[in-house]
């Protein structure tokens, strides 16, 4: 079986590695052929992932699904054991907190790793084909009012703008912060409907929720329409700030 550290299958091959000092190789040792198996194949009563978010982890608007590949690994392992736990209830297929349970909290481990290097190189192009979701009936809004919110909120209505926690065009801030750039539109939709209504309630500090609580549904639809497709590359600048050497890919 295959066990390395995620810090160095990502850097591996590059010349700066010699240079990190050995404080920056978490010690964390995910098991990557483990997390695959489970993605693929799924693991006694649990049906393989690829089944509702895609055989490339990029999720699925008709199912209501997230996209998982290449999210932050501590999110995705904090979502599964908040679903183990209860503490957030899957209200879309009410499959994810018995899939979450039959997992152990290595396999979560494993399988969080494994999800976050997925897509590492995919940067652009992961979102909802909006013009299809139109297509088949679904209710979307406008992407420039959407890129307005997601930068400056509107703060005489009580939104901060999301790009405060989640950087620039939502491209998230390891650990805490998710990346909810080129997520699927529907999942978004329906996260911050949740968020709002409180179904959803697993946020540190309740900060997505007092967010959430001052959005119209045109709002909603209008971030989660210019989100799906927005870039995590500043213009002229080819790399997001994880992809900085001195960055470690914490699996924890
Ligand atoms: C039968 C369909 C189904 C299967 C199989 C499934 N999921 Fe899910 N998953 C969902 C749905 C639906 C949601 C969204 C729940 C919601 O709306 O709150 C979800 C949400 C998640 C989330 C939350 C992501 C986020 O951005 O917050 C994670 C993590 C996740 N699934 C991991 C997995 C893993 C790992 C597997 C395989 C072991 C798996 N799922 C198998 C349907 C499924
Ligand atoms: C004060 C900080 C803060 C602000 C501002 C903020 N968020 Fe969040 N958001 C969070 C945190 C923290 C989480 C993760 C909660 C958790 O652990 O489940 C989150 C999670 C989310 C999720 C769920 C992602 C997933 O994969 O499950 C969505 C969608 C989201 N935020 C959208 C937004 C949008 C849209 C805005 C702007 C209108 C926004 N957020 C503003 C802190 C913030």
């Amino acid at each position: 079986m295959r066990r390395v550290t995620v810090l160095a299958a990502v850097i591996s091959g590059v010349a700066l590695v010699l240079a990190i000092p050995q404080v920056f190789a978490a010690e964390v040792a995910a098991n990557l052929s483990n997390g695959e198996k489970i993605f693929k194949e799924g693991k006694g009563s649990v049906p393989a992932c690829t089944s509702c978010h895609g055989e490339d982890g990029m999720g699925n608007d008709m199912m209501g699904t997230p996209r998982l590949a290449g999210q932050i690994s501590q999110f995705l392992v904090k979502q599964l054991e908040d679903f183990a736990t209860d503490k957030r209830m899957d209200t879309t297929m009410f499959i994810m907190n018995a899939n979450a349970k039959g997992l152990s909290p290595e396999d979560r481990r494993d399988v969080a790793a494994y999800l976050h290097l997925l897509s590492k190189e995919e940067l652009v192009g992961g979102g909802s084909n909006i013009k299809e979701l139109v297509a088949s009936g679904i209710q979307v809004g406008e992407s420039h009012l959407g890129m307005s919110l997601v930068n400056y909120g509107a703060l005489e209505r009580g939104i901060s703008g999301c790009r405060s926690c989640h950087d620039y065009n939502g491209r998230g801030v390891d650990p805490i912060y998710p990346k909810i750039g080129q997520q699927k539109f529907v999942y978004l939709v329906n996260q911050l409907k949740k968020w709002r209504d409180g179904s959803r309630a697993n946020d540190p500090l309740g900060q997505m929720r007092k967010v959430a609580q001052n959005l119209t549904d045109e709002d909603i639809l209008n971030v989660a329409t210019f989100l799906t497709n927005a870039s995590p590359l500043t213009i002229g600048n080819t790399r997001v700030p994880e992809q900085h050497p001195f960055m470690s890919f914490d699996t924890k």
